[in-house]
């Protein structure tokens, strides 16, 4: 395995008793580019990134099964501290901020794992190169920002602990279209810094877009995977996902209704 990538095999993730949110999810994140995991409401996007960052005690959750190794570590059961030490660093969904603090208080806050007080100076400057907004307003209050700034204050929070694997949880989510493209020029820029990203989105397009690779999660399996490109051109999810009709073959009105088939779980394409 290459140093520094992500690799997770077989993990099952459960809350409380019995609710199992994750089974058998398999999938890989190379050292550098974006990969994607795409899926519906509830598929388990956000439990597996933080099964990844070692938050599901959070939401009273755990590992049940499976390996999550990161630059060949094993990361399940380690403090949530630890794993973004080692490197990997979650934005939750929601774009969440302190909304009582201050701009520059909430990269501080980003900081506070991060050693060497040359280095913070450092995060912070490509912070706000990144995002020069946030260098304009570092003086207010978070909860003053436009909910698209905040995400861009999640984003930057993030960088100031210096990923080497950002995890994003749906970064698009209630912004509006200009602004998504923003935050999707920057999430390329950062890629094209050298941080590997794992990126939950539910903008298929946008994702896949972005992503070299994707995962298709549905209620906790990896149903399909491959190259954005491939999975793309298939009719799931250009119908599923994208929006586009079906195309009906011709003798379609006269044909016998069929049954539908069971899914086909973790199918390759391409
Ligand atoms: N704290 C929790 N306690 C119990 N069940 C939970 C908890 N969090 C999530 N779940 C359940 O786990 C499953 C996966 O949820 P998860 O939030 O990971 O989905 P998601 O793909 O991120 O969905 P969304 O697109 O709505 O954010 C769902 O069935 C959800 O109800
Ligand atoms: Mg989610």
């Amino acid at each position: 395995m290459e140093s520094g990538a992500l690799l997770v095999e077989g993990l099952e993730v459960v809350y409380g008793r019995s609710v199992r949110a994750l089974r058998g999810v398999s999938l890989d994140v190379p050292v550098s580019g974006v990969v994607a995991v795409l899926g519906a409401n509830g598929a388990g996007k956000s439990t597996l990134l933080r099964a990844v960052s070692g938050t599901l005690a959070l939401h009273r959750g755990a590992v049940a099964a499976g390996t999550i190794r990161y630059a060949s570590e094993r990361l399940a059961g380690r403090d949530p501290a630890l794993i973004v030490r080692a490197g990997v660093v979650q934005v939750p969904e929601g774009r969440r901020v302190f909304a009582n603090l201050s701009v520059d208080e909430n990269l501080q806050a980003g900081a506070l794992s991060t050693r060497g007080s040359a280095l913070i100076r450092s995060n912070r400057e490509r912070v706000f190169d990144l995002f020069p907004v946030l260098a304009e307003r570092r003086e207010q209050r978070a909860g003053l920002l436009s909910g698209g700034e905040q995400q861009m204050l999640a984003i930057g929070r993030a960088l100031m602990a210096s990923p080497r694997l950002l995890l994003l949880d749906e970064p698009s989510l209630g912004l509006a279209p200009r602004m998504v493209g923003r935050i999707a020029g920057v999430i390329r820029e950062i890629a094209a810094q050298g941080v590997a990203v794992l990126l939950v989105e539910q903008n298929v397009t946008v994702a896949l877009d972005l992503a070299e690779k994707a995962y298709v999660l549905d209620v906790g399996e990896v149903r399909l995977a491959g190259s954005s490109a491939d999975l793309a051109r298939t009719d799931e999810v250009r119908r599923l996902y994208l929006g586009e009709e079906e195309t009906a073959a011709p003798d379609a009105a006269s044909a016998p209704a069929r049954p539908t088939p069971r899914k086909p779980l973790r199918r390759w394409v391409g």
